[in-house]
């Protein structure tokens, strides 16, 4: 397991929301003193945010991303991972792939992980499965009302690195075999996990009160995240958009460290809320 070493001069800034511009509290950090980013910046499709205007004209928003992509690697341990995670529109599809190659410039892509939010899956493909007795239909999405275009059921999560050959913890996030008779049949299958690969089943969770923020991702996506890169109590997890807080989160339920920036006082307020009830919870 990688061992990860606090950098110097982090000190003051870890375990915190700083409300700030991301780029700017970036700035404050030492090179290379970050080992996992995990952030979902505004996507530009007109989200109603408290503070942001998420309908800056494509080129300026998309030099934007040029710019945190540029910090973000500077703070960036060489073995470090980056963890995007991107959508679009039903009308604008080019969303992620343009954000994408704005990171080119900057990041090799290790992989390429689908977050599907929904999925249905029909019975007769699937044959005998134990427990599977009938066609299945989970998650959450919103429907579109078009004859054109699709419901968006899944988002990219763009895996960046600075150099591609990062390795990783992927039985950190495996899955069990259903046929455990594979369990020692080769050398890496010395337990009951096998590699996920990398689509990812992340539903939100059906709530009934108002969401108190318009795209927050659920906490499970930056804690599978974490699992991946591999951590330890010394890791360090950034997240330059922290909304309400969900990669906080993770990294308090996973005991790493982490550090945040988010421009809105009240997702911050409601963000702070939140760790506290979980830090309460935790005792
Ligand atoms: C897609 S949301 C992130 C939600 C977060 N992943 C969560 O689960 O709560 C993007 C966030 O970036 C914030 N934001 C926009 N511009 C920012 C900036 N320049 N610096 C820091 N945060 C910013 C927005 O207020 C918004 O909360």
């Amino acid at each position: 397991m990688t061992i990860h070493q606090t950098a110097p001069g982090l000190a003051g800034y870890l375990d915190s929301i700083h409300l700030c511009d991301c780029i700017e509290g970036m700035q404050q950090l030492p090179d290379a003193s970050i080992d996992i980013i995990v952030t979902s910046p505004p996507y530009n499709i007109g989200k109603p945010y408290n503070s942001h205007n998420d309908t800056m004209p494509r080129d300026e928003y998309l030099a934007w991303m040029g710019r945190v992509a540029a910090e973000a690697r500077r703070i960036l341990k060489d073995e470090g991972s980056f963890f995007l995670n991107v959508g679009g529109k039903p009308s604008d599809q080019w969303i992620p792939y343009d954000v994408l190659a704005r990171f080119r410039e900057h990041y090799e892509l290790q992989n390429v992980i689908h977050w599907v939010k929904s999925v249905a899956i029909e019975k007769a493909d699937i044959g005998a499965y134990d427990g599977i007795t009938k066609d299945v239909a989970v998650g959450h999405y919103q429907p579109v009302n078009s004859r054109r275009y699709l419901s968006q059921c899944h988002e990219h999560l763009f895996h960046f690195t600075k150099n591609g050959g990062v390795p990783l913890d992927k039985l950190g996030v495996g899955v069990k075999y259903q046929d455990k008779s594979n369990i020692g049949r080769w050398k890496q299958a010395d337990r009951d996990l096998r590699d996920r690969g990398n689509v990812w089943f992340i539903p939100y969770r059906t709530i009934r009160t108002s969401r108190p923020h318009p795209a927050s991702f659920p906490e499970k996506l930056p804690e599978m995240c974490i699992r991946l890169h591999g951590f330890d109590e010394k890791t360090v997890v950034c997240d330059p958009f922290m909304g309400i807080g969900s990669t906080a989160l993770a990294a308090i339920t996973l005991n790493t460290r982490y550090i945040g920036y988010e421009i809105d006082p009240a997702y911050r307020e409601c963000a702070c809320e939140r760790i506290r009830e979980r830090l309460e919870y935790q005792k």
